[in-house]
């Protein structure tokens, strides 16, 4: 376990300092909009900090920053608008045709505010990592920064684990947590959060795939 020394009160576990990997993990990043944990995966790896290379970035919606930040630091980005297909199933066909053809051994869902289905989670048999905003399993779902605040907790916080079926379950990776704080919006708190996911998610790339 690891307190962290700063300003944000928190606490991460477990913490990791020696993972062992030799080959670069090859990743496909998925996301909807902002990408904020698209570009901390990529600084990581710019860093050394991650010894990984991304071989795309899915995004399904047109107007998503992450397609910006994916063309500013080179990495190719591929649009499938899920408007364009029939059913979940049929979409997730494409994700995983997509992801295949680059060759992606380790996917990353960074703020991908889609369901999957199995179609989806077969391909890629315990090697599909969501970052959520809210220590699971509590607040699933959209919005969890809201229902925790509206529940009344006094701490919260961000989970990466692997994902299964079911909507933010499956194995957890690494969390963290952060004070609510009495005048928090959920812009506030879903700011402190976000610091915490920004630590967490390389880390628990690597640790998912050094196990
Ligand atoms: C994050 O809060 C993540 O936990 C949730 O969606 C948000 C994505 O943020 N699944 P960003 O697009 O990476 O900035």
């Amino acid at each position: 376990m690891t307190l962290c020394p700063d300003s944000t009160l928190s606490l991460v576990s477990p913490s990791i300092s020696d993972c062992q990997q030799v080959a670069p993990l090859k990743l496909g990043i998925m996301a909807s909009g902002n990408g904020s944990n698209f570009d901390v995966v990529a600084q990581a790896i710019q860093d050394g900090q991650l010894n990984a290379q991304i071989q795309v970035l899915i995004y399904n919606n047109p107007s998503a920053k992450a397609a910006v930040r994916a063309a500013n630091r080179g990495v190719e980005a591929v649009l499938l608008n899920h408007r364009n297909y029939k059913s979940r199933e049929e979409f997730d066909e494409k994700i995983v045709q997509t992801l295949r053809h680059y060759d992606v051994e380790w996917v990353i869902l960074a703020g991908w505010m889609r369901l999957v289905t199995s179609v989806f989670i077969d391909a890629f048999p315990e090697r599909i990592i969501n970052i959520h905003p809210s220590l699971l399993p509590s607040f699933k779902g959209i919005h969890a920064v809201e229902q925790a605040l509206a529940s009344g907790v006094k701490i919260t916080g961000c989970t990466a684990h692997i994902t299964c079926l079911e909507m933010d379950s499956g194995p957890i990776l690494m969390q963290a947590a952060v004070p609510v704080l009495p005048d928090d919006t959920a812009e506030t708190l879903h700011a402190r959060i976000q610091i915490q996911e920004h630590r967490i998610l390389p880390l628990a790339i690597a640790l998912a795939a050094s196990s």
